[in-house]
């Protein structure tokens, strides 16, 4: 049995990372971003040769990678293209193991600049996006859990990793709407791993510290180093290694639900 991830905001940074990683352990990946184009074809691209390599040293799959991996371009912070997404996914793959909100937008200024629409969209693509997926993966998780079930043996549904910040706990001066999505994410994960416990999902979350991606891009030389001098770590993390996190988060018992698991070198 071949497990399904699907991934969104997979275009590019973290996101693609985690897509090339699950593909090149093996399993169908249904990647999204909200602008497609170029960046998605490429995580497309990267996606189907990890696949094919992975064939390589697995004999009974010899299907190639375009058999393994789709990319459905679209907004997840509209909850009509989300329903579209996992009924893609389904059509697909038939199943869907895990799910990895990882779609994201920053946005820096101060409070009295944070207009309606701004903090609206903000809001709506970190936070309501991840309930809008939650929501519709969950009828076809339920569907994984073995019919006969004894009650007291563990049940393994599905994985659910929203990508957090460490703002979302600490706060971050001039990112009040980017702190207060994040802090909502981490609340949702808790409250999710409270509800899908007795079916076998576990929900936990990544709260990211600095990681080298675009998201990072409008900040200066100076700026950046600035940054990394307060890691312990004394540097960013590369998307390479959130996605390992990630991926064994993944992997892991489903007893282990309802974290915030940070990820930031030591540095809040
Ligand atoms: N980088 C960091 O230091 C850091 C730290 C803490 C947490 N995080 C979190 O990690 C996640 C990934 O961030 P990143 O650094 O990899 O960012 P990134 O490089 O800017 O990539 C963002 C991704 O999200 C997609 N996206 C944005 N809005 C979307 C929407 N409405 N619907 C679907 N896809 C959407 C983008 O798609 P398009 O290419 O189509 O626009 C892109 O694939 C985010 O949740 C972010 O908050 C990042």
């Amino acid at each position: 049995m071949i497990k399904t991830a699907i991934i969104t905001g997979a275009s590019r940074g973290i996101g693609r990372a985690i897509a090339v990683k699950f593909a090149s352990e093996g399993y169908n990946v249904v990647l999204n971003s909200k602008n497609g184009g170029e960046n998605l074809e490429n995580t497309l691209r990267f996606c189907r040769s990890a696949w094919d390599t992975y064939i390589l040293s697995h004999p009974e799959f010899s299907d190639p990678g375009s058999g393994h991996v789709l990319a459905v371009k679209g907004d997840v912070s509209d909850s009509s293209f989300v329903k579209e997404l996992v009924n893609t996914a389904i059509t697909s793959f038939g199943r869907i193991d895990v799910l990895i909100n990882n779609a994201g937008i920053s946005y820096i200024g101060l409070i009295q600049d944070t207009a309606d629409d701004i903090w609206q969209n903000v809001i709506n693509t970190n936070l309501s996006s991840v309930h809008y997926c939650t929501r519709e993966v969950i009828p076809h998780m339920l569907k994984n859990r073995p019919e006969n079930a004894a009650s007291a043996e563990p049940v393994e549904a599905g994985r659910i990793i929203n990508i957090s910040s460490v703002w979302g706990d600490a706060g971050a001066s001039c990112e009040a709407a980017y702190s207060a999505s994040k802090g909502g994410v981490n609340a949702y994960t808790k409250a999710c791993a409270k509800e899908l416990a007795p079916s076998g999902i576990s929900v936990n979350a990544v709260a990211c510290g600095f990681v080298d991606t675009d998201m990072n891009s409008h900040l200066t030389k100076e700026e950046r180093l600035s940054v990394i001098e307060q890691i312990p770590a004394s540097r960013a993390a590369s998307p390479d290694e959130i996605a390992d996190i990630i991926y064994h988060i993944a992997e892991m018992p489903v007893y282990l639900t309802g974290q915030i698991i940070t990820a930031d070198g030591g540095w809040i």
